[in-house]
């Protein structure tokens, strides 16, 4: 071989290099990839190829080479050129406005103050040194001024660029960004389970995970582990000049760093305080963990002039999310039997605050959570709430004085004296009697539930004498009830008595997913209801469908397939359904609207949409006569990708289903047919 051939050798391969970081960046920070995975595949194994063959045109920032350094014996230390602050926090909507009125009293000035409100990301601050666009230096925080060099372990992070993008707008001679290293939720659950399978103690939460895995000495442990980046801050930079922080996160994402798509910029604080109203709705949705908002002047002038305190600056706060943890004492561990039947032990818990609500029953789940958390009466516990559901126990905190015995599962169904199944391997514990009172109410709750028929006035109390006086014995029992049943009730007197009646003749007239939700079957919550309200369209076909039928839904997977249909197979279950069909005036889900031009087209959605929520979305997709569906397929024709996209992306992309983001989607629910040939 002589130069010539070589040249043309190493030109290839830096063609190549361009390629596949086009490509990282399409995926990583556009997420708009170009290509299929085997096609980038194909590009990487061509350049794996080239280099092997002449290792001389290698360069330090091929794309190869993430993975190359030996493991070290320790971090090396490096000196922050600025250095990295922390930040204040505010813990009420009235500190946020504070803080808003110390900047403009600070600054003199009654205008409104731009803010770019962004994630507070619950990871690890670390810093990125390019400088003439060469990834040369990565960094941990360490104390603000001396971090280490985890260089080498930064460099397996996908969506770090090893050298930034020549593209619109023109690459600085130095950048220095900040930003957090996170493990995203599902990731951390993974690395977790293995963890648990290898006999290692697993991480305490998703960022003890990731700082484990960053602060490793060989950077191919870190290379196994998911890791992902989102830049928010600058540190010195040169050969550029950027006038806000709007502008910054335009700027460095063009250069190919990956930002949070979710920061926004606000016109005045009320704008954050709304931001983070939102966002703590669904910072559970998220993939991963969030502990507030960072609000930030825009502007870097004011910035400038607003300059800093011990070690936080003034022109930026963390308005943190509401604590959902709280510390009590358990003061008894009672059983309460559900609609199906199963045994759940409950934390009888002496009163406590917990993000504005007070809690005093904490869910321990079943018998083998207790015995794990070693949760005792007289026991002060850690408990949590999760969204929206019901606050559960974490760990206990401390013992009682003197400890109690271990709790165990009554022998006997606490409610009706019947006896308790519990198959061996399983963790259900079971009262089996059909007849039994507890569960009979519980269905009945659950009917006249809010999420369900909405029946006003049919509150615990009053099912449960119902029930006892076998008032009560199907749910379409409720329906033939009369004033001279209810009068002979405790408390009932003639005008409750009439307002229940009411309540429950209103109800004849229902939504299907709502009743389809009020029947209780097992794994079918309010989501799957409507799902199956709009697919299905009646209540005699959702009986009849198969588990094929079934299958064929988004989010609905083996267990809740078949537990439907064991629902429908159960004799007492058809007839009582069957019996209430006659009794309701059952609207079927909104009505296609008429154009069809969706028709025949499968959906399946991810990530979050900025105009509708998801349901909204299905709703849409139904009324033109699409379908939705939950898993990605060779038959679908459409994957919508929102915000913070699932798995769901890449398998789309794999099988070369047709992407739509946002825009692409508004404009087909909106447009005739056409829009689908063109
Ligand atoms: S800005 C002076 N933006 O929070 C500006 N920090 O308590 C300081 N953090 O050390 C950083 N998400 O590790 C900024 N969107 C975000 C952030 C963020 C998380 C971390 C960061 C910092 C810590 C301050």
């Amino acid at each position: 071989m002589d130069e010539s051939d070589l040249q043309r050798l190493e030109a290839e391969a830096e063609a190549l290099r361009e390629q596949i970081n086009h490509h990282n960046y399409r995926y990583y920070v556009l997420d708009d990839p170009e290509i299929s995975d085997a096609e980038y595949d194909q590009l990487m194994r061509r350049l794996e190829e080239l280099e092997r063959a002449h290792p001389e045109i290698r360069t330090p920032d091929s794309p190869t080479q993430r993975v190359g350094a030996a493991p070290s014996q320790e971090f090396g230390i490096v000196r922050h050129r600025r250095m990295m602050l922390s930040l204040g926090n505010a813990m009420s909507a009235e500190e946020m406005i504070e803080f808003d009125r110390r900047i403009k009293r600070f600054l003199r000035t009654t205008d409104e103050i731009e803010y770019v409100a962004e994630v507070k990301l619950d990871g690890l601050a670390v810093e990125l040194v390019y400088e003439d666009g060469q990834l040369l230096v990565a960094s941990t925080r360490g104390d603000g001024l001396n971090g280490e060099d985890v260089t080498p372990n930064i460099r397996t992070i996908k969506s770090v660029p090893l050298r930034l993008i020549k593209g619109t707008i023109p690459v600085p001679r130095l950048l220095e960004v900040r930003g957090e290293v996170i493990l995203p939720r599902r990731a951390f659950e993974r690395l977790n389970e293995e963890r648990l399978k290898a006999g290692e103690p697993p991480f305490a939460n998703p960022r003890n995970a990731a700082a484990g895995s960053l602060r490793q000495l060989d950077p191919r442990v870190t290379a196994s582990r998911p890791l992902e980046i989102f830049c928010h801050s600058p540190g010195v930079i040169e050969g550029i000049e950027f006038k806000s922080q709007w502008e910054f996160l335009d700027g460095i994402r063009q250069l190919g760093l990956r930002t949070n798509p979710l920061s926004r910029l606000c016109h005045n604080v009320n704008e954050v305080l709304d931001y983070w109203n939102v966002l703590s709705e669904k910072r559970h949705e998220l993939d991963y963990e969030a502990d507030g908002v960072v609000a930030k002047v825009n502007s870097f002038e004011l910035q400038e002039r607003l300059g800093e305190v011990s070690r936080s600056p003034r022109w930026a706060i963390a308005y943190k999310f509401k604590a959902q943890q709280a510390e009590t004492k358990v003061r008894e561990i009672s059983v309460y039997v559900g609609r199906i039947g199963s045994l759940t032990p409950v934390a009888k818990l002496e009163p406590v605050q917990l993000a504005g609500v007070t809690i005093s029953n904490a869910s321990l789940h079943n018998l083998d959570e207790v015995r794990r958390k070693d949760v005792r009466v007289g026991d002060t516990v850690l408990i949590e709430r999760a969204g929206d559901v019901i606050p559960y126990v974490v760990r206990v905190t401390a013992y009682g004085e003197p400890r109690a015995a271990p709790f165990d599962m009554p022998k006997q169904c606490p409610e009706c004296g019947g006896a308790i199944v519990h198959e061996p391997g399983e963790v259900a514990y079971l009262c089996v009697n059909v007849n039994c009172p507890a569960r009979m109410r519980e269905s009945i709750r659950h009917f006249a539930s809010k999420s369900a028929l909405d029946i006003d006035g049919l509150g615990d109390k009053l099912v449960g004498q119902l029930v006892s006086r076998g008032l009560v014995r199907e749910l379409d029992d409720l329906y033939r009830l009369t004033k001279k049943d209810l009068l002979g009730l405790e408390r009932m007197a003639d005008k409750s008595a009439q307002n229940v009646l009411e309540a429950i003749e209103r109800s004849r007239e229902a939504p299907l997913e709502r009743v389809i939700n009020g029947l209780g079957i097992r794994h079918v919550g309010e989501h799957t209801a409507r799902q199956l309200a709009l697919r299905f369209g009646s209540l005699a076909a959702l009986m009849n469908a198969s588990e094929e039928d079934l299958l064929g839904i988004r989010d609905i997977g083996p267990e809740v397939a078949r537990s439907i249909r064991q629902y429908f197979d159960e004799p007492r279950n058809r007839r009582a359904v069957e019996r209430l069909m006659h009794e309701l005036r059952i609207i079927a889900p909104a009505a296609n609207d008429g154009r069809n031009h969706l028709r025949n087209r499968t959906f399946v959605l991810t990530g979050t949409l900025a105009t509708m929520t998801r349901q909204m979305a299905e709703e849409r997709i139904a009324a033109a006569g699409g379908r939705v569906s939950s898993s990605v397929s060779r038959k679908t024709d459409f994957l919508v990708a929102g915000a913070e996209p699932g798995s769901k992306l890449q398998k789309a992309r794999e099988l070369g289903v047709k992407v739509l983001d946002e825009s692409a989607f508004l404009k087909l629910l909106n447009a005739g047919p056409d829009v689908l040939s063109s």
